[in-house]
């Protein structure tokens, strides 16, 4: 059973776990704009997994008998400088991402909500790797600068990321 407080932030969550997907197809699309096939499958399956995470907490929701309001998701940026932009931009937006997770996290302490807190622990874990994927790219693409064979060859890297769908335990 979650209480009123908790069942308004999950739901505010699933809000910013699907901002977070239009704001990463929205770079996707910069990135199909200047021929980065490689950058923009990147950030395609980046959409598709923060649309995972929201589903999860949509998921959530109902095992634990809450009802799921959905919330308006503001328009992403959709004007962008460069590659690097977008790496730092994805950086600090999943920090942002993390600290909406600790704020949850600090509730569910606070309400003894044993069962939200265990919820919570993947996505303690699944910040750690974002933010750390976003960081070691943003290094990446800082160390190349403009040098077009050096982000050509990351963008041929990046084709290799596939899309996992959740398995059903998660
Ligand atoms: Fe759902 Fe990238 O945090």
């Amino acid at each position: 059973m979650l209480s009123k407080k908790m069942l308004k932030e999950l739901n505010i969550q699933i809000m910013y776990e699907m901002f977070s997907a239009y704001y990463y197809l929205s770079m996707a699309a910069y990135l199909d704009d200047l021929n980065l096939a490689g950058f923009a499958n990147f950030f395609k399956i980046q959409y598709k997994e923060e649309v995972d995470h929201a589903m999860k907490f949509y998921n959530y929701i109902y095992e634990q008998g809450g009802n799921v309001k959905l919330q308006a998701i503001d328009q992403p940026k959709t004007e962008f400088k460069s590659p690097e932009e977008i790496f730092k931009l994805s950086w600090e937006h999943e920090q942002f991402v993390t600290s909406r997770i600790y704020i949850l996290m600090d509730l569910a302490k606070k309400e003894k909500d044993y069962s939200t807190e265990s919820f919570l622990k993947w996505f303690v874990d699944e910040q750690v790797e974002e933010e750390s994927n976003m960081k070691g790219l943003l290094d990446k693409v800082k160390l190349v600068g403009k040098n077009g064979n050096g982000l050509l060859m990351i963008d041929m890297e990046l084709t290799k990321r596939v899309y996992s769908p959740p398995v059903a335990s998660e």
